[in-house]
């Protein structure tokens, strides 16, 4: 009689706790699901936001094209202004940290008094809030040499 007892008891628990695990399962899931969806919303939202400014390469890559080759590409065959227009218009255009705009006569005057070789030089290694090379590693110093050339005139 005991064991009868004690069995049923028994079987009210476990089924009490199957019962529970269930509820807390269905509960976890519709507390996660929806929040989930928002944080991947928000997620690509602050990688769209807090893109590198310097980042935008507006030059033809094909997709398939190994980095190397088309940085070269661009490097030996790009003109001064092609080279600006990619890489250090995004700065210089709108004068961003103060970079010197194209056309500031006053700007650009001061800057060349120094000679034109120390700012050749600057370009290529970077000066203040400018990268060298204006981010692009892979451009000859040929190539920054000649968008310079292109910005100051
Ligand atoms: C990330 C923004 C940025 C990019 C991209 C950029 N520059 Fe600059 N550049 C600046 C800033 C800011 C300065 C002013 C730095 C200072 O004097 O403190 C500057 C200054 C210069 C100067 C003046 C150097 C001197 O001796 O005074 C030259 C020349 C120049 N940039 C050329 C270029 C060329 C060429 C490119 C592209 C290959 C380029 N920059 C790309 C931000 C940028």
């Amino acid at each position: 009689m005991e064991d009868k007892q004690f069995t049923t008891y028994f079987l009210a628990v476990l089924g009490a706790l199957a019962v529970l695990t269930i509820a807390i399962l269905v509960l976890a899931n519709s507390l996660t699901s929806e929040p989930d969806e928002m944080d991947r919303g928000i997620a690509s939202a602050v990688i769209e936001r807090t893109k590198p400014m310097a980042d935008v390469y507006v030059g033809s890559v094909p997709a398939a094209t190994k980095a190397p080759v088309a940085m070269k590409v661009a490097s030996v065959e790009l003109s001064g202004e092609e080279v600006y227009q990619q890489v250090c218009a995004a700065c210089h255009n709108a004068g961003v940290m103060n970079a010197p705009k194209p056309g500031d006569k006053s700007a650009w005057d001061q800057r060349l008094a120094k000679g034109i070789e120390a700012v050749y030089a600057n370009a290529i290694g970077g000066i203040g809030g400018m990268p060298a090379k204006g981010g692009r590693a892979d451009l000859s110093d040929a190539a920054v040499k000649a968008a310079v050339d292109h910005l100051v005139k």
